[in-house]
């Protein structure tokens, strides 16, 4: 009984101490998430397992990705276990934009919420800016407006991508996810976003691994006790962006969580963005 309680009370705490963003259709995104790409079958659904049970309230996938049922059995998984509720739970999948239109953007989005066995997700969005993404969009509203999906929006749209979208968008995107890193920093789609009130999310935050080694990164690290990665993840956090680290490592699952108890300093914040590739 006593050991219930204590474990209740830690998961509590823990999942309490998520930094969260606030979207311009008011939901609260949680600040970090776990990226999904590229891992599929059990390795994916363990993954998710592992990750919403220290401490993770958000899971990134992607129609493209082919995961979405492991990542649905894993999530379901856990809230059988009581480790959470699906309302705890923030859960982001993509349209994918291939001779896409408004029809077929539902039609996908009515397929992942039955990949994944949910009533509804917490973000969809545009995977990337191909074929006539505005009509794309359009079947994305249909679901907002049906709510089936919380919050719309985009993935790889850089300025010119977002000034055609917003011709014709009712509703405004909430997020536009893109590949952000110490040494891939994309300053004006970023800037772009925040003056439209569209919040960003930064995909790949490692580089795909190669931040791990970054002498910048280990150097500012050591200060800390923290490891490049987790530099290079509270460096987006610092930022105010939200960070989708993949990982289907459960060391690695837990050690990308571990960037809420330190901070940056403004000096190093300014050394990170001035990296070079
Ligand atoms: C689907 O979700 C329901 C609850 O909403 C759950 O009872 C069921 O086990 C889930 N199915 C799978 C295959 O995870
Ligand atoms: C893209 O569309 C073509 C033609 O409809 C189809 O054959 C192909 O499987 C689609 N690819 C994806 C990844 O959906
Ligand atoms: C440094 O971090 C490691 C791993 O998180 C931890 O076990 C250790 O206690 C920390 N050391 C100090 C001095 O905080």
């Amino acid at each position: 009984m006593k050991v219930v309680v204590i474990l209740a009370l830690t998961l509590a705490v823990v999942s309490a101490k998520t930094p969260m963003i606030k979207l311009n259709t008011g939901y609260e995104m949680p600040e970090i998430g776990l990226g999904t790409w590229q891992a599929k079958g059990d390795p994916v659904k363990q993954a998710v397992k592992d990750a919403l049970e220290v401490g993770y309230r958000h899971i990134d996938t992607a129609y493209i990705y082919e995961n979405e049922k492991e990542v649905g059995e894993g999530i379901h998984a856990q809230i059988g276990a009581g480790v959470l509720k699906r309302e705890d739970l923030f859960i982001t999948t993509k349209v994918w934009p291939n001779g896409s239109n408004q029809k077929k953007a539902l039609e996908m989005i009515h397929h992942s919420l039955k990949q994944l066995n949910v009533t509804y997700l917490d973000l969809v969005l545009i995977h990337f800016p191909r074929d006539d993404y505005a009509d794309t969009y359009k079947g994305m509203e249909d679901a907002f407006h049906q709510k089936l999906v919380r919050s719309i929006g985009i993935s790889n749209f850089n300025r010119g991508h977002i000034d055609h979208l917003l011709k014709t968008a009712k509703v405004k995107p909430a997020v536009n996810q893109i590949r952000i890193h110490p040494t891939h920093n994309d300053a004006d789609t970023v800037k772009y976003c925040q003056e439209l009130g569209i919040a960003v999310t930064g995909y790949s935050p490692l580089g795909t691994g190669k931040m791990i080694k970054n002498p910048t990164l280990v150097a500012i690290g050591k200060k800390h006790n923290k490891s490049a990665a987790q530099v290079a993840l509270r460096w987006q956090i610092e930022n105010h962006w939200i960070t989708i680290p993949k990982s289907v490592n459960k060391k690695y699952i837990k050690e990308d969580f571990e960037i809420f108890d330190f901070t940056l300093t403004k000096e190093e914040i300014k050394t990170i963005h001035d990296m070079k590739a």
